[in-house]
Order: structure tokens, then C-alpha cells, then sequence
């Protein structure tokens, strides 16, 4: 039904774009490279999760860059229509099924292979691939050459990425915790959480309602936090020996250490989503958050000025890791407006809608010319972070989780064994188990 809407809207938006072309025969601006020649009188359509308070805001400041110079441009965001993030990905899903594709969307890293062999079929590759814009924006120079690598694949970039979020972020409520009350080790964390409880606060908020993958941001940081920087990335990256016990071990112990974790968090998970997670810390009711780091647009849009109501760290133990994710946007094969949203993706990589973007979504820019002299304390503290941790990209150790799913499955697969001991689906040895077994034959190559 909803699918039936939108190409209804879009073909009234080409028929209205068709009678607008044939009564101005002249008023094309001149032709000066791919991305410039364009109809301005047209609409592009854009896909997003981003609907809750501060991720919307963002988007809209990436659009307005955008709209600023096409002015005649109408950007059609689908997810605002919907409502809700989770209906965009659902309805993006049946239009591209039914080969009526919207002009770009967004995605992460993880999710570039279904699209670029779509239905596991390498030769029907949705995506068209920005060599081109990444080389005359100068891109695939200035990227950091990291993120580059996760939004190209077999050697072409089909994403524009447009910010990096830490994931291994620790969220505090500064009326409940004074910043020299931040602890360097996960005991002492764990210690003040026993503190808090007894004062009546839930001591980390957490949710678990719109799947496993709230739990896995949470899992990796308390194991980056708990078993050291070294440990984590060599597991991220495939190192771990699991046939050693030693690092089934140490393992176990992160594992401990988690579930020690979940105990100081609120009970009705469950119903939550990340974004009324980080509500329970704003109103008081949580003191922290573990969560990627784009809960600060959502607490700044609620009025809270970062540094002062609330502040943000790595994760206790984590200080040396700098765990990102990457929001990108494609450009579709077969995009009704293929030039007007190659000019919003050329638009969206640049050093003025990265800036506008980044300061209100809590990411860091990728693209490196941004100016952030003028950025408030908790921003500039991430970057700094970002420029000494070692970097590592959320999507690796996915790889390791299930041998030779798609990122996408993969991450999928541990986000859901997450969810499944969060509910007591399964046991703490059941869960070490499936990540050992998996890790095994991932890395025996079998
Ligand atoms: C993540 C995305 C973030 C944030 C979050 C919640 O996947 O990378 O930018 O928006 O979802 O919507």
C-alpha cells in the first residue's frame, strides 16, 4: 500500500517535472562537468533512518546545503513522511524489490554488499559507482583512507560518507555525576554503579526493543573496556587464537563483565528504543549510557548543552579505542534524477554540509576540511580521541560472527545472540560457545 503511494507520488512528481521542462525550453544553466548540468525544476527522493530528535535535524542540514545551491530542487525525504526510521528501511526494501528505486539512500558499510549483489546475486548490482565524484571533489585523497576502504567495494566507492560516529561512547547526566567521579577501570565503574543503585538511580540506561544491536554497542565497548584495547582489536580483526584457553579466557571475562553490566540497567529495555534509552538519562532517571555518539544531537536538541548537562567520554577502558560507524548515502541504478542526485551526493561530501551536519548529529566529520575551531569541548575532545585511538571500524568483527554471512547477516547474527541471553533465550555458555565455534571456522578459513 504504502510502496503503491510512493510511486504514485513519484510518477505525479515526474509528470509535473515533464509539463515544467516543456514550458521553459531554455532555462538549463550551461554544462560544466557531470555534476553541475542540471534541471533544477525536479524532485530527487531520499531514503533515511534518521526521524528522532537531533538525527532528523541533521539530515534536514544536509538537505539545506543541498537546497541552497537548487534552490528549485524539491528533496522528497521519505523517512519525514513516514514517520518512522524503521518504515523507511522497510518500504526502501519493497521498492528496490520491485525495481522502483528512489534516487539515493542511506546506509551503512555493512549493508553495501546486499545492495551491490543484490539478492546474493553478484552480476545485479543496484548501486552505481561515485569513482568519478570521489575523484573531482578530491575525496579519495582526503578521506581518511580507513573509511574510504569501508565504503568502497572490489575497488570502487559507491558511498559518500558523511560522518563517523564512536560507538564506544560513555554518556553521563552531570547533576548525577561529577566528571572527577568518572572511574579508569571497569571495576571502579561498576563500583560507583553499586553506589548509584543504592541511591535509588538506575545506573546505566539500555534498550533491547528494536532488536539486538543497542546490545551489541554496549557488548563491544564493555569488552573493549574490560579486556584492553589489544585484545578487543585482535579480536575485531580476526588475531584471536580461539583454540588458545587463554583467550577464551579472557573472553569469558569480558562476557563477566557484561552481564555484571546489564544489572545496572533499567528493567523495561525491552520497550525502549536508543532514543528513550538516552530520555531516562536526560530526565534524571539513568546516569549513564553506553551508545554511539549520536545521542548528543538528541540530548542537544532537547536543550542540553554538551559539556555542561551532559558530558560524553570513551568508555572506561576504551580510551584507546576510537570504534566508529560510518553513515553514507548511494546513489541507485536506474534513479529517476540521476543528475540532481549526483549534485545532493557531491553536495553532502563537502566541508560546508559536513560541518552543518556533524555539530548536530555528535559525529565527526570525514571530510577533512572542515572547520572545527569553533566547536564546543565535548566535540573537539572526540576528535582529538579519534586522531590518537586506534581506529576500528564496527563492521570487522562481524565477519568473525558468522563465517561467510554478508556484514550485514553477520552483524545481524551477533546482534540477535545478544538479544537472545538479554531475554534468557540462551545461556551465558551457549552464547560463549556460538562465538567461539564461529570464530574458529571464520578464521580456519573453512
Ligand atoms: C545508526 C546510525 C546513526 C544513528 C543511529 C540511530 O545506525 O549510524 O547515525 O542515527 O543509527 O538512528
Amino acid at each position: 500500500m504504502k510502496s503503491f503511494f510512493y510511486s504514485y507520488k513519484l510518477i505525479f512528481a515526474a509528470i509535473i517535472s515533464l509539463f515544467i521542462i516543456s514550458c521553459s525550453s531554455d532555462n538549463n544553466s550551461s554544462d560544466s562537468g557531470d555534476t553541475d548540468s542540471v534541471d533544477e525544476n525536479k524532485s530527487i527522493e531520499i531514503f533515511s533512518w534518521w526521524t528522532s530528535p537531533g538525527e532528523a535535524q541533521a539530515l534536514q542540514a544536509l538537505v539545506d546545503v543541498f537546497t541552497d545551491d537548487y534552490p528549485n530542487v524539491d528533496v522528497i525525504n521519505v523517512s519525514a513522511e513516514l514517520g518512522h526510521g524503521q518504515d523507511a528501511k522497510t518500504v526502501l526494501n519493497e521498492r528496490m524489490a520491485a525495481n522502483d528505486p528512489p534516487d539515493t539512500f542511506q546506509l551503512g558499510p555493512r549493508d553495501l554488499q546486499t545492495w551491490i549483489e543484490y539478492d546474493g546475486d553478484t552480476s545485479d548490482n543496484r548501486l552505481v559507482s561515485l569513482d568519478e565524484l570521489f575523484k573531482s571533489e578530491g575525496w579519495d585523497k582526503d578521506f581518511p583512507r580507513e573509511v574510504l576502504d569501508v565504503v568502497s567495494y572490489n575497488g570502487h566507492y559507491y558511498a559518500v560518507p558523511v560522518g563517523m560516529h564512536r560507538q564506544n561512547t560513555l554518556y553521563y547526566n552531570t547533576s548525577l555525576i561529577k566528571s572527577s567521579e568518572i572511574p579508569t577501570t571497569i571495576e571502579e565503574l561498576f563500583t560507583l554503579a553499586e553506589k548509584l543503585k543504592s541511591e535509588g538511580i538506575t545506573p546505566f540506561a539500555i534498550s533491547a526493543g528494536t532488536g539486538g544491536w543497542t546490545l551489541e554497542i554496549a557488548f563491544f565497548s564493555i569488552l573493549a573496556g574490560s579486556q584492553g584495547a589489544q585484545f578487543h582489536s585482535d579480536f575485531y580483526s580476526g588475531k584471536l587464537d580461539m583454540t588458545d584457553d587463554a583467550n577464551v579466557a579472557k573472553l569469558t571475562a569480558g562476557i563477566d563483565d557484561y552481564l555484571t553490566f546489564l544489572t545496572y540497567t533499567n528493567d523495561d529495555a525491552g520497550d525502549l528504543g536508543w532514543d528513550a534509552a538516552a530520555k531516562l538519562v536526560y530526565d534524571g532517571d539513568a546516569a549513564m549510557y553506553i551508545h554511539g555518539d549520536w545521542a548528543t544531537g538528541y540530548f542537544t536538541s532537547l536543550g542540553w548543552k554538551p559539556g555542561v548537562d551532559f558530558n560524553a567520554v570513551p568508555v572506561t577502558g576504551s580510551e584507546d579505542e576510537f570504534i566508529y560507524g560510518v553513515d553514507a548515502f548511494a546513489l541507485c541504478k536506474d534513479a529517476p534524477d540521476e543528475q540532481n542526485a549526483k549534485n545532493f551526493l557531491k553536495a553532502i561530501g563537502s566541508p560546508e554540509a559536513q560541518a552543518a551536519f556533524n555539530i548536530i548529529k555528535g559525529s565527526s566529520p570525514v571530510n577533512p576540511n572542515v572547520d572545527t575551531s569553533e566547536w564546543n569541548s565535548l566535540a573537539k575532545a572526540t576528535l582529538e580521541q579519534l586522531k590518537n585511538a586506534t581506529v576500528l571500524h564496527n563492521v570487522e568483527v562481524n565477519q568473525f560472527s558468522v563465517p561467510g554471512a554478508t556484514a550485514k547477516d553477520a552483524a545481524t547474527g551477533i546482534a540477535d545472540q545478544l538479544l537472545n541471553l538479554y531475554t534468557g533465550d540462551i545461556t551465558k555458555d551457549e552464547f560463549i560457545s556460538w562465538i567461539v565455534d564461529n570464530y574458529k571456522a571464520a578464521t580456519s578459513g573453512e
